[in-house]
C-alpha cells in the first residue's frame, strides 16, 4: 500500500477547465453504467490530461466522438492518463460501477435498497474519472434511468427538467443544475422514499418547494426537519442577507451513511438519525441535534457552495466557518448562554484532547495522507472558534460587514481561509496577519494570569503571558494574537468603567484586551477597591487559562458574575480543583474528603428558585472524564472515578430533598412539549435524577423505574433507561428488555440502547459491548452501529482504560475488521487510542502492542494507518 503524503505546498492551479459535463446514469441491480460527457479546455500548453478513478471499471474513453486505442491512455492505481489531447474537446467516458457491494459507502453504494452517493471529499472519482478537486468547478446536466417500480423517485442537484417513461418497465429523469459546482457536490438517489412537502418564499418572493425523504412510512418524523430548515431560511436572510438560489430543496435521510449528514447542492443527504423525529422516538438533545444539522448543511449552501475551497486543506473556510453559524443559530433559537456553554464544552473535550494529542494539526493544515482525517474537531470546531474571535474583534456588525465584503469578492470561487481573513480584515481597517496564526499553528495556547492590586494607587495590573505546547511537526510556536472578553466587578458584583488605556471596545460596545506579545501587564486605574476580574468572558478565545485566583475570587465569580459563561466556568474551575484533590487521594488509597464549602454553595444553587432551570442545569454539571483527562497528568480511569463519584454522592446526600422537590416541581409538566422553556425544564430534573441515583437508594430507584415505564416521551425515557442500565436495580433487565421489543425494527432508536449499555461504569461492560457485537440487531456495516456501540464504548474512558480488563485489544480487533470494509468508519474509531500517553506505564504498554500490531496490518488503509503511527512516534 502506497503511503504517500501530499502537501499545500505543492498545490498547482488546474491544467484544464471543464465547461459542462452531461452524467447518464444507467442502474441496475448487479451494475450501473456511467457515461459522463464533459467540455474540456486546456489552460496549460502542452499539459497531458489526467483524470482521477478509482476502483473503477473503464468501458470505453472518447475525444471528440473517437474511441481512444489501448495505447493511447494509461490507467494506474489513481489515475486516467491521456499523454496527448487537442486545446479543447469532448472527453466522453464510459464506467461501470456496482454500487450493491460497495461497503465504503462512498461513491454510489446502495442503502436499504436505495441509491445514494457520498461524494465529499474523494468520492467522485470512484463514479468515473474526473478532476476530483474542489476548484474545478462546472455546470452539471444529470440523467437517471432505472426500474420504475422499484426506484420511482429519482433525485440530483438543481432543476427537474422532466420525467420520461420509457414503456419497458423502466423511467427516466432529466435534471440541470444552474450553479457551477465542484464535484464532491454532486448528489444523486434513485428509490422507493416516501416524501413531505412544505414550500419557503423567500425575501425577494422566490417560491421554493421544499421536500424531506425518508423511507415509507417514517415521513411523519420528518416535520421537525421541515421545520428547522424554514428556520434556518429565514435566519439565513435576516442575520447575513443571503436568500437561497434554487427552485427546489431536497433533503433525503438514508440509513447506512458515514457521516453526519452532506450539503450537496440542492439535495442534502442526511444521516437518517439527523432528520428522524418525534416525541416518542427522539429525545430533546436530538431534536436539537436535527435542527442546527439541518441548518449547517443549509448554511453551506453560502459558506461551502457558492463560495467553496480551493484545496482540501482549505476545509475549514468553509467548515469553521458553517459551524460558526450554526452555533450563531442555535444560539437565536435557543438561549445564547446555554448554547455558548454546550459549545465550549464539546470544544474543551474533543477538540482540546485532539491538539493535545499525537493527531494534532492546525486549522489550516499544511500535510495529510487521507484527505478524510481532515473531518476533525480541529477543523470544525476550532475552525468556528477562529471565525468566532474575528467577530469578537470587530464585533458583530463589523463581522456583517466582513461577511458582505467575503461574497462581494468571492462570489462563484473556490479559495482560501487567507481570502476570507482578509476579506474580514480589510472593510474593518484591521490587519490580520498575527492573527492568522491561529490558522497555521496547532496546540491549545495556554495564557497565564498575575494580577497586583496597589491600594495606594488605586491600580491593579494584569500581567499576561501566553504560549504554546509543542505539537508535532511545530515544536516552537510564535505568540498569537488573542481577544480576551473582561470586565471588573465591584463588591456588589457589578461591573466598573474600565480605565485602561490598552482596551479595545469593538462595534458592539465589548470590552476586551487584544494580547499580541508574548508577555503584556494592563494598568487598571481610579479604583478604589480592589476589584474581581473576570477574563475570558464566553470564552472568547480557544485557550487554556492558568489562573491561581484565591478560593474567594472563584467563588464570587460563580455568584455574581455578570457573563453567565463565567459563574458557570467558575463553577468548573472549583470543582476541578477539588477533582484534583480528591483524585490524589484516590491514587493514594486514602478516604476522599469532599470539600464542604463546595457542596454548600451547590447547595445553594439548587435551592436558588430564581435562577433559570436550563442554565442551573449547566451549573450543574460537573467535569467529564475527558476533561479530567486533559487536566491531569496521568490518566487514572479508576481514580477519576472514584473521584467524581464522591462527589456526586456528597452532593447528592447533602441535597436529597431540595432534589426530589425539583423532580416533582417539573417531572411530567407538558411532557410532550418541544418549546426550549420546557427542554430546560426537563434536563433539569433530569439531571435531579441523576443525581439521587448516586444514593443507591431503593426509593429513588422506583422512581426511575416508574418513569421509565409511564415516560411521555423518549428523553424521560432513556434517561430512567440510563439510570438502571448503569445500575445493580432489579428493574434493569427488564427495562432493558422492554426498550429493545418496543424498538428492535427501528435501528435509529435502538441505537440508544447500544449506547445505553456500551457508556455505563460497571464492570463488565466490557463484555456486554462483546456481547451486543453479536447481538442480532448489531451490523457491523453499518455506521450508526458502529458508532452507538463501539465508539461510544471507546469514549468510556473509565471502562476503556480499566487495569483489569483488555479492552484495547478487542478494540483493535473490530478496527481491523471495519477497516477491510469501511475505512473512514475504522478511522473515526481510532481516536480512541488519542490518551496512550498519558496513560501508566503498564497500560501504555498494552495499548501500543495494539497500536503496533494494527499498524502491522499491511493492507491497513491509509485513514486509519495515519491516525495510528502518529501515536506511536
Ligand atoms: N461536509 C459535511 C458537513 O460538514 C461532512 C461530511 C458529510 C463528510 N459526509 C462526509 C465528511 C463523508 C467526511 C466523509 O456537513
Ligand atoms: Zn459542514
Amino acid at each position: 500500500m502506497k503511503q504517500e503524503k501530499i502537501y499545500l505546498k505543492d498545490y498547482k492551479e488546474p491544467a484544464f477547465t471543464v465547461d459542462s459535463v452531461n452524467l447518464d446514469f444507467n442502474l441496475n441491480e448487479d451494475f450501473c453504467r456511467v457515461v459522463a460527457k464533459s467540455q474540456v479546455r486546456r489552460t496549460e500548453a502542452g499539459a497531458a490530461l489526467h483524470l482521477n478513478g478509482e476502483e473503477l471499471k473503464l468501458v470505453s474513453i472518447k475525444i471528440n466522438d473517437k474511441p481512444l486505442s489501448a495505447d493511447q491512455y494509461q490507467i494506474t492505481a489513481e489515475e486516467l492518463i491521456v499523454p496527448s489531447v487537442p486545446d479543447s474537446f469532448t472527453l466522453e467516458i464510459e464506467t461501470e460501477l456496482q454500487p450493491q457491494n460497495n461497503t465504503s459507502l462512498e461513491g454510489l453504494y446502495k442503502s436499504n435498497g436505495i441509491f445514494c452517493t457520498q461524494c465529499e471529499a474523494q468520492g467522485f472519482r470512484k463514479i468515473t474519472f474526473f478532476f476530483d478537486r474542489p476548484d474545478v468547478m462546472t455546470s452539471y446536466s444529470v440523467t437517471i434511468e432505472a426500474d420504475k417500480q422499484k426506484y420511482p423517485v429519482l433525485l440530483s442537484n438543481g432543476d427537474r427538467i422532466k420525467i420520461e417513461d420509457l414503456g419497458n418497465g423502466r423511467h427516466k429523469a432529466f435534471w440541470k443544475d444552474p450553479h457551477k459546482k465542484p464535484c464532491y457536490l454532486f448528489a444523486l438517489v434513485a428509490g422507493d422514499l416516501g416524501v413531505i412537502r412544505d414550500t419557503f418564499t423567500t425575501v425577494n418572493g422566490r417560491k421554493v418547494n421544499l421536500e424531506v425523504y425518508a423511507a415509507h412510512g417514517k415521513q411523519e418524523r420528518c416535520w421537525h426537519a421541515m421545520d428547522s430548515l424554514k428556520k434556518s431560511m429565514k435566519w439565513d436572510e435576516e442575520v447575513f442577507g443571503l436568500e437561497y438560489d434554487l427552485n427546489d430543496y431536497m433533503i433525503v435521510a438514508i440509513d447506512d451513511f458515514n457521516a453526519g449528514a452532506m450539503e450537496n447542492k440542492g439535495l442534502n443527504i442526511f444521516n437518517s438519525r439527523l432528520v428522524l423525529a418525534d416525541s416518542n422516538s427522539a429525545t430533546d438533545v436530538d431534536f436539537h441535534s436535527i435542527e442546527s444539522v439541518v441548518a449547517h448543511e443549509y448554511f453551506h449552501n453560502w459558506t461551502g457552495n457558492r463560495v467553496t475551497l480551493r484545496d482540501w486543506f482549505q476545509l475549514s473556510l468553509k467548515e469553521g466557518l458553517t459551524v460558526f453559524r450554526d452555533q450563531e443559530f442555535s444560539a437565536d433559537m435557543t438561549d445564547r448562554g446555554v448554547q455558548r456553554i454546550e459549545d465550549v464544552d464539546a470544544l474543551r473535550a474533543g477538540q482540546f484532547a485532539e491538539d493535545a494529542g499525537p493527531n494534532a494539526h492546525p486549522v489550516r493544515p499544511e500535510s495529510c495522507m487521507a484527505v478524510d482525517n481532515f473531518f476533525t474537531m480541529t477543523i470544525y470546531e476550532k475552525g468556528s472558534e477562529v471565525i468566532r474571535m474575528m467577530q469578537k474583534i470587530v464585533g458583530r456588525k463589523g463581522f456583517r460587514k466582513g461577511m458582505d465584503e467575503y461574497f462581494r469578492r468571492h462570489d462563484g470561487q473556490a479559495v482560501t481561509t487567507e481570502d476570507f481573513a482578509s476579506a474580514i480584515a480589510t472593510p474593518n481597517g484591521k490587519d490580520f496577519t498575527q492573527f492568522r496564526r491561529w490558522y497555521h499553528q496547532a496546540g491549545t495556547p495556554v495564557v497565564t494570569i498575575q494580577e497586583n492590586f496597589d491600594a495606594a494607587k488605586g491600580e491593579l495590573t494584569v500581567t499576561l503571558e501566553q504560549s504554546c505546547p509543542a505539537t508535532p511537526g511545530q515544536p516552537h510556536k510564535e505568540p498569537f494574537h488573542i481577544p480576551l472578553m473582561m470586565g471588573l466587578l465591584d463588591k456588589s458584583g457589578s461591573d466598573l468603567k474600565l480605565n485602561c488605556d490598552k482596551i479595545t471596545v469593538n462595534s458592539d460596545g465589548k470590552n476586551l484586551i487584544e494580547l499580541k506579545e508574548q508577555k503584556e501587564v494592563y494598568t487598571f486605574t481610579g479604583l478604589k477597591d480592589r476589584p474581581v476580574l473576570s477574563i475570558l468572558r464566553e470564552f472568547s478565545a480557544p485557550i487554556n487559562l492558568k489562573w491561581e485566583a484565591s478560593e474567594e475570587d472563584l467563588y464570587f465569580l460563580m455568584e455574581k458574575d455578570t457573563d453567565s459563561f463565567n459563574r458557570r466556568e467558575m463553577a468548573q474551575k472549583i470543582s476541578l480543583r477539588l477533582l484534583h484533590k480528591l483524585i490524589d487521594q484516590a491514587r493514594n488509597k486514602q478516604a476522599l474528603n469532599v470539600d464542604p464549602r463546595f457542596v454548600k454553595a451547590v447547595s445553594a444553587i439548587i435551592a436558588d428558585e430564581s435562577m433559570d432551570p436550563s442554565f442551573k442545569a449547566k451549573m450543574l454539571q460537573l467535569p467529564s472524564y475527558a476533561v479530567l483527562a486533559q487536566e491531569e497528568a496521568v490518566l487514572d480511569a479508576e481514580a477519576f472515578y472514584q473521584a467524581r463519584t464522591a462527589l456526586r454522592q456528597a452532593i447528592a446526600k447533602e441535597n436529597r430533598g431540595a432534589l426530589l422537590n425539583i423532580y416533582r416541581k417539573f417531572h411530567n409538566v407538558e411532557p410532550k412539549s418541544r418549546d426550549t422553556k420546557v427542554f430546560g425544564h426537563r434536563s433539569l430534573k433530569n439531571q435531579a435524577l441523576t443525581y439521587l441515583a448516586e444514593l443507591h437508594d431503593p426509593e429513588i430507584m422506583e422512581i426511575v423505574n416508574k418513569q421509565y415505564w409511564e415516560a411521555q416521551n423518549m428523553t424521560d425515557r432513556m434517561t430512567a433507561m440510563m439510570i438502571l442500565a448503569d445500575s445493580e436495580s432489579a428493574h434493569r433487565e427488564k427495562a432493558l428488555q422492554n426498550f429493545y421489543e418496543d424498538w428492535k425494527n427501528d435501528s435509529v432508536v435502538l441505537n440508544k440502547w447500544f449506547t445505553a449499555q456500551a457508556t455505563t461504569n460497571r464492570k463488565q461492560v466490557l463484555e456486554d459491548v462483546k456481547a451486543l457485537t453479536k447481538h442480532p440487531a448489531f451490523n457491523i456495516t453499518n455506521p450508526n452501529n458502529v458508532y452507538s456501540l463501539l465508539r461510544a464504548f471507546g469514549a468510556n474512558l473509565v471502562r476503556f482504560n480499566d487495569p483489569n480488563t483488555n479492552a484495547y485489544e478487542f478494540y483493535a480487533d473490530k478496527i481491523l475488521e471495519i477497516d477491510t470494509k469501511n475505512p473512514q468508519v475504522a478511522a473515526r474509531l481510532c481516536a480512541a487510542f488519542n490518551f496512550v500517553q498519558k496513560l501508566e506505564p503498564a497500560m501504555k504498554e498494552k495499548a501500543l502492542t495494539q497500536i503496533k500490531r494494527m499498524v502491522a496490518v499491511e493492507s491497513l488503509s491509509k485513514n486509519s494507518r495515519e491516525l495510528l503511527q502518529s501515536a506511536l512516534s
